[in-house]
Parts: C-alpha cells; structure tokens; sequence
C-alpha cells in the first residue's frame, strides 16, 4: 500500500507536540491530549486496513475467474492471475498502465479471438463501446482455439470498469451435448408414437372384421350352427377381440397423446348420457364381480363443452377401474355435480382394494400397475389411468385420486368452469 506498517510509539521517550510537550506518560501536560492512545488507533486501524487489503488481495486472486479493475482512463489499474492466465499470449500487456484499446488491438493482431463481420476494425471498435458503456450483463466471447469466454462488465466506483471474465467453453458444451441428446430423444420418442400410431390403425381393421364375423357366427345370425362348443369358440373370438382392441385403441391414444396430437372435437356433452353409457358397460362385469354400482347425477344434468368420445373414456377408465379392484359385495358409486364455483365435477369412489400414495404416484405412468398380488390377478395394461389424466388435462380438466388401502378410492375430474355449459 505504501503506507508504514505501524506507527510505534515509544512511551518512555519525550516528542515535541505543536501544542504543548509530551510527557513521558504519553500525555501532553497542556491539553490533556492521550496522544500514545491516539497513536495506538491509528496503528490498530491500520492493521486492520493491512487485513482487509490482504483479504481483498486474497479474494481477488482467489476469485475462479478473471479479474481486473481499469481506471477511468481506461488504463489497467490491477488484474489476478487467472485474468493472465485465461489469455497468456497477451500476458506480458497485461500489466499496470496498458490501454484497453492496446489490449483489443493486440488480441486481434495476436490472433486470439475470432473476428465478426466488422472485422478488425469493427472488433476493436465493438469491444471499446463495451467498455465504455458497461452493462454489467454477460456477454461471449469466442476465441480462436475452440475457447469461450463469458465477459461482465460492471462500472466501478470511481467511473472507472471491473471486468469479470468466465471462461464457460466446458458448460457451454454439456449444455450444447444435452440439447442434442434431448432433441434426438425427442426424435426418437416421435418416431415411435407415429410407429404405434400407424401399427395401431392397421392393427384395428383387420380386429374389425374378426370381431364382427365372431359376432354374427355367436349369434348364429346366418344359420345354427351345429356343434354348441364352436359357438362358445365363436364368442370366446368376440371377446377376445373386443379385449384387445380395447388395449390397441389405448396404445394409439397414448401416442397420439405423446406425439402431442391429441385433437379435441369439441360438442355439448350432456354428463348424464356419457355417464350412463358408461355404466351400462360395465353392469355386466359388476354383476358378475358381486359388486353393486350407483349412480347419482345432479338434476338438471351438467353438461360440458367437450369432447364426448374422450369425456366417456374418462368416465369408462375410471369406472371400470373401480368395478375391477372392488373385492364381492363392495359397491361403486360415480357422481356428477356442480361445484360452488362454476366447475363440474366427476367423481367415482369405490370400496375397494385402494392405493397407497406411492402406488397413486406409479398408477399415473403408463403401463405401470401396482405390485399387489390382488391387483395382479386383474388383466389390464397400466394405460387406463395415464390416458385419463392425458384427456382430462387436454380439456383443462385435472384428475384427483385419494385412496386408502383396503378402504377404497375416489377419483374426481374437475372441469373448468370454461367448459361448463347452461344445464340441461
Ligand atoms: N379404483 C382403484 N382401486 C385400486 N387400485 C386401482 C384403482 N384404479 C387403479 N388402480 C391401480 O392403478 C393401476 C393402474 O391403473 P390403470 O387403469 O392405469 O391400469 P389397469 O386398469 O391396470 O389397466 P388398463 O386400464 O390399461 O386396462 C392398476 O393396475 C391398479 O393397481
Ligand atoms: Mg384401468
């Protein structure tokens, strides 16, 4: 700093003060004036200015970028280590006193960075508007070999400029790797929803057909037919196909959920015909099951501006969710109401086997089913409930689930009050 290191005063020695002598006491006789307390002020405040420079010294070289102060007249006041280091062909101007003009011309002559359109004019130029105008927002730079360097520039107390120089070449590199990693992922996930998309659709027209002459041969529509076991075979295709034509219709909707082609044909629904559809589905495997289904529906019926095919998927998925992990004699109910506030809400609950949080957590991601061997022993893809939240959220709508384990589970979907039409 220039500045002695302490002042020591010697008590036992007599100094001649303007105002009066000293007295080997350190006091001046005329005044009163503690002058060796003074003195040990001053002494302790410039030890304490020793350690803080120290520690500035210390945080500046330490600082894990480069760093320098200019003056404002745009000489180099001070700059650490790292600053010459990130730039060592033009380590021997970066000393006290170089311009920053000298210091941009010699990067350009030196070939150190890569020059835009302006060229080396324009560069140098460019560079000292910077410095003149510092915003204190980052700015890169590229430099010739590969390096990039990330520039702040802040105005500094007194007028002049403190540069802070990153060299982010490795971060901009991870971040340059993930974006194509994720871009090709993205080409990947794509080309595989339009996969099963088309594989899908081809899949059905075929499934079609099988399904309808099963049918017509159950229903021994063109003649009897002789043996009763071919016809039970007959019904047995029906159903088999119906299963998985179900399953291949929640694949392509999957897919066209994923691909994010997913379009809405928007119509009034009326909730009392989707719901009852519905039902009227899975009567039959609640009879079977020994499970008893109610239905209670606000009158007059709330109706939704909507999809209909996805709102009767919503309702189905639910509802046969609830009739499939319902043990004998459990009932299920489904509800459709107005909320307070303009939102209409579908809700199923069942008495049920029910969820923990986690297995809630993992029923939402496609072709995840939980691990319980109850559950287990229901066929079932894992899509049925993934695909409902994809749909209910295509419509602005959210599912919540609450489930108990051996209690049983609640599922509303709650639209917004945007797609609640004039009851009917
Ligand atoms: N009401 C419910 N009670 C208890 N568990 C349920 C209920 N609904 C869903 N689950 C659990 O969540 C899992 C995922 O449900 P989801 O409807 O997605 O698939 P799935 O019914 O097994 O098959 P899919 O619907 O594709 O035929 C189920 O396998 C089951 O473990
Ligand atoms: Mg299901």
């Amino acid at each position: 700093m220039g500045l002695p290191r302490y002042f020591f005063v010697d008590s036992s020695v007599v100094h001649d003060a303007p105002h009066g002598r000293l007295k080997a006491d350190g006091t001046t006789g005329a005044h009163g004036l503690d002058l060796a307390r003074l003195l040990d002020a001053v002494n302790d405040a410039y030890a304490e200015l020793e350690t803080t420079s120290a520690r500035l010294r210390d945080a500046i070289a330490h600082i894990g970028a480069g760093f320098a102060i200019w003056a404002p007249d745009e000489r180099l006041t001070l700059c650490n280590d790292t600053y010459r280091h990130m730039l060592p062909s033009l380590a021997d101007l970066m000393v006290p006193g170089t311009s920053y003009g000298r210091l941009m011309s010699a990067a350009v002559d030196r070939d150190v960075v890569i020059l835009g359109r302006g060229g080396r004019a324009g560069w140098i130029e460019a560079g000292i508007a910077r410095h003149r105008q510092p915003t204190g927002v980052a700015y890169a730079v590229r430099l010739r070999d590969g390096r990039i360097f990330e520039i702040r520039k802040e105005r500094a107390r007194d007028g002049g400029v403190v540069d802070l120089f990153t060299d982010v070449t490795r971060a901009r590199q991870v971040e340059s790797d993930l974006r194509h990693a994720k871009d090709q992922a993205e080409v990947a996930n794509r080309s595989k929803s339009e996969f099963l998309a088309n594989v899908s659709h081809e899949l059905r027209t075929p499934l079609n057909a099988i399904i309808g002459f099963a049918e017509m041969m159950a229903g021994q529509m063109l003649g009897p037919i002789g043996l009763p076991k071919y016809q039970e075979y007959a019904s047995d295709i029906r159903d088999s196909g119906g299963h998985l034509l179900a399953l291949i219709n929640d694949i392509l909707d999957m897919a066209r959920i994923e691909s994010g082609r997913l379009t809405l044909h928007e119509e009034p629904v009326s909730i009392a015909v989707a719901i009852e559809s519905c039902v009227r589905l899975v009567t039959e495997r609640a009879r079977r099951g020994g499970v008893t289904v109610e239905v209670a529906i606000e009158r007059p019926t709330p109706r939704l501006h909507a999809d209909e095919r996805m709102v009767k998927q919503i309702v189905l998925n639910l509802l046969s969710n609830a009739v499939k992990f319902t043990l004998r004699g459990g009932k299920v109910t489904v509800e459709a109401a107005h909320c307070a506030d303009g939102r209409v809400a579908i809700v199923t609950s069942d008495t049920g086997i029910g969820m923990t949080h986690d297995e809630i957590a993992k029923a939402l991601t496609p072709f995840h089913r939980s691990e319980s061997a109850f559950s287990r022993r229901f066929e079932g893809t894992g899509l049925g409930l993934p695909i409902t939240k994809s749909l209910a959220e295509a419509h602005g709508a959210h599912l919540e689930i609450t489930s108990r384990p051996g209690i049983g589970t609640r599922c509303a979907v709650i639209f917004p009050a945007t797609r609640t039409l004039a009851a009917a």
